[in-house]
């Protein structure tokens, strides 16, 4: 048949969703165990009667509700059908064919897909021997074409921050006219003190969008719900271009109910963070080279035996989310999740 489609898009790889395997403990998603947050249920069932009607396009509640907790002006909030599609909004609002988007490599997955289908060049910088960002030579791979550089921090998959000395030296280095993601995905399960809060400390920056969701410590996954803060003719740019209405009815009253519950986000969060270093501890044991994670997962670097790793895991009721020739990526679960992670871990690597 003729080509009826872009010719490029034949060497672009799918996006792998963690898989689900019906009876197994999911640890593939990145996503948190506990349910939704207390109210979402009952605030989304609410939405629905109205669900022949179109969302608020304006977003303006939840826009409202972002701009109070963080302090800064609603005209600098965009929201969308989660933060990967913001991602792709901004390189949409920012590149055009034959530009450049720098990022560290392996990082997350939707990156060089988004890149491509923007008809952009990616430019991926490999993560140094510890799995973190490089930015040194993400600085020098930048050239007179890029537009966008991404830092998802922590990173994903591998766990690992980019602390504030390093990006601070790094943003300061950064001509004015490149965009710099800051993909803080993971935010809510960072606790060390010298990784920087991006809004904080960088969001007076022109040229700084923070990236956020509340697909993971905030438990919507499902209903995709993410934002960003940038300089308000950033935002506004990126706001022409998101899909009309993609922030669902459901989704932004769902969001405005989740946010209402910080505390318990906040506890559920900590669970996470104290099964992270047992996790990691017992694999640590295991003799796995298992680099620190601020984020709700751990990173496994088992090169060439990473398929046979998660297959072994599969087999005994786990679902990990393998990396073929690279590493294993094993979301933190529950405690019995865990558990039941770590005895599949110890057959796989007997
Ligand atoms: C680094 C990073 N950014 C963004 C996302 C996208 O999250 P969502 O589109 O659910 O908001 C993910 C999801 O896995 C991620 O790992």
């Amino acid at each position: 048949m003729t080509a009826l489609t872009r010719a490029d898009l034949a060497a672009l790889p799918s996006y792998l969703p963690g898989r689900s395997v019906p009876g197994a403990i999911k640890l593939a998603s990145n996503e948190v165990p506990f349910g939704p947050l207390p109210g979402v249920v009952e605030a989304v069932t609410d939405v629905m009667l109205n669900s022949h009607r179109y969302p608020d396009m304006g977003v303006v509640a939840l826009r409202e509700k972002f701009a109070d907790r963080l302090g800064v002006p609603i005209e600098r909030i965009a929201t969308g059908c989660g933060s990967v599609a913001l991602a792709e909004h901004v390189v949409r609002a920012a590149c055009l064919p034959g530009d450049e988007i720098v990022y560290a490599w392996r990082s997350f997955e939707a990156y060089p897909i988004i890149a491509a289908t923007a008809g952009a060049t990616s430019v991926r910088v490999p993560n140094t021997a510890a799995h973190a960002h490089d930015l040194d030579a993400m600085r020098a791979a930048i050239t007179p074409r890029t537009k966008v550089v991404i830092v998802c921090n922590p990173n994903n998959p591998t766990g690992t921050p980019t602390r504030r000395a390093e990006l601070t030296e790094f943003l300061d280095g950064v001509g004015e006219g490149v965009l710099v993601v800051l993909d803080e995905a993971y935010k809510e399960f960072v606790t060390d003190p010298d990784v920087p809060d991006g809004l904080v400390e960088y969001g007076d920056r022109p040229n700084v969008v923070v990236l956020r969701t509340l697909s993971k410590a905030w438990g919507l996954a499902g209903l995709r719900a993410g934002y960003l803060v940038a300089h308000p003719e950033v935002a506004d740019a990126v706001r022409k271009v998101v899909t009309p209405f993609s922030t669902s009815a459901a989704a932004q009253a769902a969001a405005l109910a989740a946010l209402d519950q910080a505390a318990e986000m906040r506890r559920r969060a900590d669970i996470i963070v104290a099964e992270r270093t047992r996790v990691r501890d017992a694999l640590l044991a295991l003799g796995q080279d298992v680099p620190e994670s601020q984020a709700n997962f751990v990173w496994l670097p088992l090169l060439s035996e990473a398929a046979a790793f998660s297959q072994v895991c599969e087999a005994n009721g786990v679902i990990v989310r393998p990396f073929q020739g690279d590493g294993v990526r094993v979301t933190i679960g529950t405690p019995a999740e865990n558990d039941a992670f770590l005895n599949a871990a110890e057959k796989a690597l007997a």
